[in-house]
């Protein structure tokens, strides 16, 4: 995606030095644009835990390189083996819900686990870090042109209801989205904004509803930043708004991201989509999730007689609740200011998960699945036995 004109992806290798890998620090989006190198280990570590990189895919593409770093870093210890195996552990533990990061660090352990690899286990992980890169942009590309099919039977619904001549603005279509899975969340296209973006470059007139997304605001700060870098026509709305405009026919439909599905169509994801699903069924809206195939937790269904699914729910620290940080127009200055009363106790859960009889559909790479077990197997016909 564009900033300024320039094309940038959320994470790449640096051009003079391949053992450092560059991203950028979204935790000063949308009012700065900082890069940051990350060397080591423990620079990994703490770009996925402090949110410096966040969303999904991003997150997986991270750790692989994490790994890679890793690999260079502990490349002359004695026990390497052991030193990557206590690597994989510290980044799985960065953040717990996204299945994306483990997806990608057993993928690299898996590959210079093997005898073959011995001695070159750098370059190895850093094919793997380059291949998960590469395909989570393909993916992106694809749930794009597979969502874009669903945008464009809703325009062309709303041109015959209401002919342009009769009204200008009534075939836009308007789409409500949640915190950001946009290209910052992934390496470039984004899922849940992939259709979007597919759906304006070709024409179609679509309007976005961007959740502020409380505590951390990755709707404001940075699915209103990539959009109004792509000139994606939008709004920001607080959290609390999507439930009225739904009444009130002004959301042709939802889409949002996923940090985990599983394999019966259950819906992790920022915490809030369960009730803009609820709001969306409520009002017959139809609520579409982008969802990579590294997105699927293949091994986890809900048990017998339940309708969740066992997702571990990450719980963030109650400053973010305490305290918001915005910038001061007066002085030019980022700042934090305290929101709650100091002997307030306040909590952070930061994910939660939607019942798969809410999802209208999953928008894959392979294509548009109903959000349940035959759906995604029908998909990925390879995972039927696992
Ligand atoms: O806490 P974050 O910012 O990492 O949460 C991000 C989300 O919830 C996204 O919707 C999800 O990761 C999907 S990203 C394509």
């Amino acid at each position: 995606m564009n900033i300024k004109g320039k094309h940038y992806r959320t994470i790449w290798p640096h051009p003079d030095d391949e053992r450092v890998i560059q991203i950028i620090d979204q935790r000063h989006l949308p009012h700065r644009f900082v890069i940051e190198d990350l060397k080591t280990l423990e620079d990994f570590e703490a770009a996925i835990r402090d949110m410096h990189v966040r969303g999904a895919p991003l997150i997986g593409s991270a750790a692989a390189y994490g790994m890679y770093v890793a690999a260079l870093q502990f490349s002359a210890s004695q026990n390497f083996d052991e030193k990557m195996r206590e690597a994989a552990a510290r980044l799985k533990a960065t953040r717990p819900t996204a299945v994306n990061l483990a997806y990608a660090v057993d993928m690299v352990m898996k590959v210079i686990d093997q005898p073959v690899a011995n001695g070159h286990e750098q370059e190895l992980a850093l094919v793997v870090a380059h291949h998960i890169t590469e395909e989570s942009v393909a993916h992106c590309r694809s749930i794009g042109e597979h969502g874009l099919k669903i945008i464009e039977e809703i325009h062309q619904r709303k041109l015959q209801q209401s002919p342009p001549i009769v009204n200008p603005k009534s075939s836009i279509v308007n789409i409500l989205t949640h915190c950001n899975a946009g290209w910052l969340a992934c390496i470039d296209h984004g899922t849940a904004t992939a259709p979007i973006y597919a759906a304006h470059d070709r024409g179609i007139p679509v309007h976005v509803w961007v959740d502020e997304t409380r505590p951390r605001n990755q709707g404001a700060s940075l699915t209103a930043f990539e959009l109004a870098e792509h000139g994606v026509p939008h709004t920001v709305i607080a959290d609390n708004t999507g439930g009225h405009l739904m009444q009130h026919g002004m959301v042709d439909m939802v889409i949002v991201g996923t940090d985990r599905t599983t394999r019966t169509g259950e819906v992790a994801n920022k915490i809030g989509t369960y009730l803009k699903a609820l709001a969306a069924a409520d009002n017959g809206v139809p609520f579409y999730v982008g969802v990579p195939s590294s997105s699927i937790d293949w091994s986890l269904r809900p048990d017998q007689g339940r309708e969740l699914p066992d997702i571990p729910i990450e719980e963030r620290d109650a400053g973010e609740v305490h305290f918001i940080s915005g910038l001061d127009e007066k002085s030019g200055e980022v700042r934090e200011v305290r929101l709650t009363p100091k002997d307030s106790p306040a909590a952070n859960y930061a994910f939660d998960v939607t019942p798969a009889r809410l999802v209208t559909g999953l928008i894959t790479e392979r294509g548009v699945c109903a959000a349940s077990e035959e759906g995604l197997v029908g998909l990925f016909a390879e995972q039927k036995d696992k």
